[in-house]
């Protein structure tokens, strides 16, 4: 299924353009890594360059023209018989235009003679410098050559201006189709959530885990995880983002496994925690239905309307209430929350926005770190994420807690009424737990 053609990418290019119209617009694309000597990272597009240009191929920039008749210019590695024999056909020069829609393309060896022709007529270039560092130099030494030409006629280059804000508003509302996507790789997250709930057993190593369960998304159609997947047994759960996943489940552990699956770029973002031997301790059981009630709480605040660290707000607040509850925190809930006093428990915060990477790009505030939230709209998506931590650093914990790690992260669709829990499917009450880690 491709559900995502260059209509859809077209259509983002011209919203862009009517936001930004009086500058050109360079968008590089991302770079192969060296992992050591003659091999490199796999290579995946940068997310910005991928939104705007469906385009999948490393070293490759995108010029944007307001006003122009013919705004959009890619430039591609050429085709080279020789080297596409070691590591894949590439699209080339003539195809970026046939297939890419690009008005007018060029080999990438072009790019020093060619832009400056293109952005010769604007005295404003929307780029974020520090993205590309052959462009950051190439861009400041154009700057230089035309203030000095500037008094023979040439436009001055007045101003480099950081495009990102505008293309990541554009990113912060979800279309139909991208919905479709992020749904497509939040089921395939689910399938392979519910091998893994099936297959993890005591002795099993928490990368065999890992593997059960990311056959079930490449078998579901996505080519790659969205990040690294944190399959963590046990104290491992407390260290938030644990990827090596080489340690061996135990009877009595708890297994936290947060997982995405990519599909046609999309990223899904689930955790889930259960028993390995399918039935929670009674410690185990009050943290996990605290956290389940802060993820709910949270889920509830999810709506149009509502600023978006309301649902972190609305989530700390049942946590908090919870530790004093239990017995973990002494003192009034408010001020427990004003002077971060639940910081050895929960230290992240509940909630970030999900698309083409899975900390999607987007404010969460304007004004600063204290100014107002944004508000949520529909088309948003965001993860509701709550969880609680006895780790290796929370040394004040009652005995009975240590070594317990929780977190529940469903994502969640805003709609003109309220929500949808995208990710309803994945088990999450006590009951639906225990039973999918039983085989039930
Ligand atoms: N998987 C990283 C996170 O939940 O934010
Ligand atoms: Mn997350
Ligand atoms: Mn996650």
């Amino acid at each position: 299924m491709d559900q995502l053609s260059e209509r859809q990418f077209a259509e983002r290019r011209k919203r862009l353009l009517a936001q930004i119209t009086d500058g050109a617009i360079i968008v590089p694309a991302g770079h192969l890594s060296a992992r050591n000597h003659d091999v490199d990272f796999k290579f995946r597009q940068q997310s910005a360059f991928w939104y705007l240009t469906g385009f999948g191929e490393p070293d490759a920039v995108a010029v944007l023209r307001p006003g122009h008749s013919e705004p959009y210019t890619l430039f591609v590695l050429p085709r080279d018989p020789k080297l596409e024999t070691w590591t894949g056909l590439r699209t080339g020069v003539d195809a970026a235009k046939e297939r890419f829609g690009a008005d007018a393309a060029f080999s990438t060896a072009e790019l020093e003679t060619e832009l400056p022709k293109l952005i010769a007529d604007y005295e404003k270039v929307y780029y974020a410098v520090g993205a590309d560092q052959k462009l950051d130099a190439f861009l400041i030494d154009l700057a230089v050559k035309r203030r000095r030409t500037a008094p023979r006629g040439d436009k001055a280059l007045t101003a480099l201006i950081d495009p990102m804000p505008a293309i990541d508003q554009l990113r912060l509302i979800k279309s139909a189709v991208e919905i479709e996507c992020l749904q497509k790789a939040i089921d395939v997250t689910v399938a392979g959530f519910d091998v893994a709930f099936a297959k993890a057993r005591p002795g099993m190593y928490e990368f065999e885990v890992q593997a059960d369960m990311e056959v079930e998304f490449r078998r579901g159609g996505s080519p790659r995880n969205g990040y690294p997947s944190i399959v963590a047994s046990g104290e491992n759960a407390c260290i938030l983002h644990y990827i090596s996943n080489r340690d061996r489940l135990k009877d009595g552990d708890l297994l936290l496994i947060d997982a995405g699956a990519e599909y046609e770029y999309y990223s899904a973002d689930i955790t889930r925690t259960w028993p390995v031997n399918g039935k929670f301790t009674p410690e185990q059981k009050d943290i996990y239905e605290l956290v389940l009630a802060a993820n709910e709480a949270g889920i509830d605040a999810a709506k149009p309307g509502n600023g978006a660290t309301d649902v972190h707000d609305v989530a700390l607040r049942v946590l908090t209430q919870g530790l004093v509850d239990l017995g973990v925190l002494k003192g009034e809930i408010d001020t427990l929350i004003t002077e971060r006093g639940f910081l050895p428990y929960y230290m992240h915060g509940t909630s970030h926005w999900l698309g083409l990477d899975v900390h999607d790009s987007g404010i969460y505030r304007t004004g600063g770190r204290t100014g107002p939230s944004i508000k949520l709209e529909p088309g948003m998506v965001l993860t509701v994420e709550p969880g609680l931590y006895f780790g290796p650093f929370a040394e004040d914990a009652p005995e009975r807690f240590k070594g317990i790690g929780i977190r529940t992260e469903d994502d969640v669709l805003i709609t003109d009424d309220g929500n949808r829990v995208m990710t309803s499917a994945a088990p999450k009450t006590v009951a639906e737990i225990e039973a999918a880690a039983s085989g039930g």
